[in-house]
């Protein structure tokens, strides 16, 4: 649900009160629907010359998804604007002038050195002030790689800087997100589309400020989605701690996709479980994910219920918050056991069907949390863990590359669950503000990352962990 306040600045005397006073306006988030339009408006396309080959590839793809794709390509930033000014030299490209962009692409493939970034950064400052409530910024640029020379490596680590901060400016519900190409993979790589689309859409209402980098992937493995509606048509899907919370809601978005879930959690969570298994139409496991046959069973259930298993989700986790000062070894031991020791013996058993032969391309995602990036006091059982999970991902990332298989974390920052709900009201209300987008998540937008990173297409992006918490002000 969204809460209470930016419910109440988003309509009538809220609204006047709010702008009168210069209170905080989070904006109400837009959320994926089937059939919705993928971005509010059309989107801008703009890159530098060096780039342009990869941009017009993008628009391409961009057209074929049925979008309006405006091109506004730079020769050189004295192309741009007059000096003195911050008027374009040719007039703002196509759209109508009420017209808002629902997206701006800024594609960076090309930049060879720093001062290369001025042609297409400098043809942002007047579309930006016609970005749509709910708009996009994506770009879309090369991942820094070992033996960079200096000026290409500052060219390249310099987005990041300019990406991060650009998505602190935007307003009203408004995102920017980023793209590394690392290796071989280029602009035309599925995964490269499947991130650009998500970044695009609904899908990603409260990803903000983050990258996803594209490695290229084993062919064989990067199948198409039957459609993009259903990219899990046809596959199998695992979630533990799907009774309630975030779990429910990634079950219920993985069957959204076309995925047959299985629902886990404890016995003691059996309503909820029943409840979650029969809104997806999936079967329900009641297990202990710290059972030391937990991966052994998970792996039968599947097989034996379903023929398959494709994806594997842990999410089951639990809180015992306490200052190190005043921990006890009960606190310390139970987080560690479920939040992470139960994924890396579910994962060991995973793997090995893996080196059976058993298991190709298999997806793995993993909650972890801001907490396990930026720390959080009374949290170090629960950060140890998160943190712990963030360096396992990437490890077994490698393991799974052999089998087609990738591996990746989810980590929310402030999400409106019952977890959260039991916070005291100040430090909830500072908390869920203290993001770019100013409000909690919902926890259909940590499901839609996990969603994504499940599918087929995402082949390519492994080892990551995809932040989706509005760009916490906590980082390190
Ligand atoms: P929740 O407490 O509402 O739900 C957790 C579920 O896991 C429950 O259904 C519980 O029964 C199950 N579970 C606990 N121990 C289990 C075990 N040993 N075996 C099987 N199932 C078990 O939590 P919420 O908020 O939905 O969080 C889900 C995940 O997201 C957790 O890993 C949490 O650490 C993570 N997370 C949540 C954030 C938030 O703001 N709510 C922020 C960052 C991370």
């Amino acid at each position: 649900m969204t809460d209470t306040y930016t419910l109440f600045v988003n309509k009538g005397l809220g609204k006047t009160v709010a702008k009168k006073l210069g209170l905080p306006r989070p904006a109400l988030l837009r959320r994926y629907k089937s059939g919705a339009p993928l971005t509010v408006g059309p989107v801008l396309l703009v890159a530098d010359a060096a780039s342009t080959p990869d941009a017009r590839a993008l628009g391409e793809v961009m057209r074929g998804w049925g979008l309006d794709v405006v091109e506004r390509f730079v020769a050189s930033s004295t192309d741009r604007a007059p000096e003195g000014t911050n008027g374009p030299r040719t007039p703002e490209p196509s759209a109508p002038a009420e017209q808002r962009w629902g997206a701006i692409v800024v594609v960076l493939t090309g930049l060879s050195r720093p001062a290369d970034a001025a042609a297409a950064v400098l043809a942002l400052p007047d579309a930006l002030k016609r970005l749509a409530p709910g708009g996009r910024v994506v770009t879309v640029s090369t991942a820094p790689a070992d033996g960079d020379a200096p000026a290409l490596a500052a060219a390249r680590h310099g987005v990041d800087g300019f990406l991060r901060s650009l998505a602190k400016e935007l307003r009203f519900g408004a995102t920017a997100n980023g793209i590394l190409l690392a290796g071989d993979a280029g602009a035309e790589h599925p995964s490269t589309l499947a991130a650009l689309r998500f970044l695009l859409s609904a899908k990603s209402a409260f990803v903000d400020g983050q990258f996803l980098t594209v490695s290229p992937a084993d062919a064989a493995f990067v199948d198409s989605p039957r459609t993009w509606e259903k990219p899990l048509d046809g596959r199998v899907a695992v979630v533990t701690g799907a009774a309630r919370g975030i779990g429910a809601a990634i079950a219920k978005t993985l069957a959204r996709d076309g995925a047959t879930v299985v629902c886990v959690d404890v016995p003691a969570a059996g309503e909820g479980l029943a409840r979650t298994a029969n809104a997806v139409g999936g079967t329900a496991l009641q297990l202990d994910v710290t059972a030391p046959d937990a991966g052994e069973r998970i792996l039968a259930h599947a097989r034996e219920r379903h023929g398959r298993l494709d994806v594997v989700v842990h999410n089951a986790g639990i809180l015992r918050d306490k200052l190190l000062a005043n921990m006890d070894a009960t606190r310390w031991e139970s987080v560690v056991a479920v939040n992470v020791e139960a994924q890396l013996r579910i994962n060991e058993a995973l793997l090995a069907a893996a080196e059976r032969g058993e298991l190709d391309g298999l997806r793995i995602v993993s909650l972890a949390s801001t907490s396990g990036i930026a720390g959080n006091r009374g949290q170090t059982n629960y950060g140890f863990t998160k943190a712990g999970v963030i360096g396992h991902t990437t490890a077994t990332a490698a393991l799974l590359a052999a089998h087609g298989g990738a591996a990746n974390a989810v980590a929310p920052g402030f999400i409106e669950t019952d977890m959260t709900a039991h916070i005291p009201f100040v430090p909830r209300q500072v908390a869920r503000r203290a993001n770019s987008l100013q409000q909690g998540g919902q926890p259909v937008d940590v499901a839609e990352a996990v969603a994504f990173l499940a599918s087929p297409l995402a082949a390519g992006i492994t080892g990551q962990t995809l932040r989706v918490c509005g760009q916490n002000l906590v980082g390190r």
